[in-house]
């Protein structure tokens, strides 16, 4: 193992947790192993730790979970850039304004968790400012392409995990930010998974989800369709499929996580409203804004503080709204909640 790797494992060791027994890890070796005994977990020369487990969901439980990890292990997302590296991506995320306004606006020394981190960008730009950024998520393939691109820039504050969200492999209440954006409607429960990753926020600490939106996907509905029915023709309907200043891969990866995916559900803003309460959050905003009669989203949003989330027929308005405006790229919004 890495010594960088080892380092942090062994700064880090008390937030990890066996995620079958739940009890503490310990070093043996090369592995980690839970201290009740019986379970060991292998950190190989890739230096990403195996503490993924599988679900333990009976027989009448939809379980998509190992399709969905074929399909990204096949296709990780979004992959990098053939030229990629740290001021490139600073570059682009500043563009994306969220990542950038994420970077402005959460404290240096926070500690943060990406759950479904893919091939780990938000985790690696996060890290630049020395925020300690963990990046989980089940797919090894997209793992590695996000441990090769810390190591090539030196990111010394952003480390790799392979996690299923549903088990998690840290302590509860370890994060000061939990972020998970475009993962949740990619499994069989996505209010479980709400439920189960808010457990790793702290004490007044913050929840940031990104979801397909029932009206907002629309269109990429549509565009599904149609490539269906035409055998992948008319691929110039979607810019970035044929964006040749993208990488070959991150063209490929975009076109199969938009309109090959095998499963998405999609959401309403009311919908997340309703889990934020019922896991016991307060509400802080959300993108679209929720309330049709605040002031649009601006370029200087201020993020984690309070906004109205307006009644329940003026975010019906701001859901349906979404089917002319689409949300953000994607048909996405996003919602920030905090633990109280
Ligand atoms: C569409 S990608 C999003 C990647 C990244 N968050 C982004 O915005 O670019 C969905 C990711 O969720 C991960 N994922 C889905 N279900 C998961 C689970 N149960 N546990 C961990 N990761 C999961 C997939 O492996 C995949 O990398």
């Amino acid at each position: 193992m890495q010594a960088e790797q080892a380092e942090f494992l062994k700064e880090y060791l008390p937030i990890f947790r066996c995620p079958k027994s739940g009890s503490d890890l310990r070093f043996v070796g090369n592995n980690l192993e839970s201290t009740s005994g019986g379970y060991s977990y292998s950190i190989p020369e890739d230096n990403i730790p195996r503490l993924f487990v599988p679900n333990d969901w009976d027989a009448s439980h939809d379980d998509i979970t190992s399709r969905m990890k074929d399909f990204y292990e096949e296709t990780p997302f979004p992959n990098y850039d053939d030229f990629d590296d740290a001021g490139a991506l600073i570059d682009k995320a500043r563009k994306g304004v969220f990542a950038r306004l994420l970077d402005e606006q959460i404290p240096w020394n926070a500690r943060i968790i990406e759950c479904g981190c893919g091939t780990g960008q938000l985790s690696n730009f996060l890290s630049i400012a020395n925020r300690t950024v963990i990046g989980a998520d089940m797919t090894l393939n997209s793992l590695r392409l996000a441990q090769e691109f810390k190591e090539k820039n030196d990111l010394h504050r952003a480390f790799f995990t392979q996690m299923n969200l549903f088990r998690p492999c840290f302590q509860p209440e370890s994060f000061d930010v939990v972020i998970s954006n475009g993962v949740l409607h990619h499994t069989s429960d996505p209010f479980l998974a709400f439920k189960t990753i808010s457990t790793l926020v702290k004490p007044k600490g913050y929840l940031l989800i990104g979801l397909y939106h029932t009206y907002g996907r629309i269109s990429n509905d549509i565009r599904r369709m149609i490539f269906k029915m035409s055998g992948d023709r008319f691929k110039g309907m979607d810019k970035r499929v044929v964006d040749t200043k993208l990488s070959a891969a991150k063209r490929k990866a975009w076109f199969m996580d938009q309109y090959k995916n095998p499963h998405e559900s999609k959401h309403t803003i009311n919908e997340a409203l309703d889990w934020v309460k019922k896991i016991g959050f307060s509400f802080v905003s959300c993108i679209p804004k929720s309330n049709p009669f605040e002031p649009g989203f601006s370029e200087s949003e201020q993020l984690f503080k309070p906004m109205q989330p307006g009644n329940r027929f003026e975010r019906f308005l701001v859901d349906t709204g979404m089917l002319v405006t689409g949300g953000s790229e994607g048909g996405f919004f996003i919602i920030i909640a905090q633990k109280k």
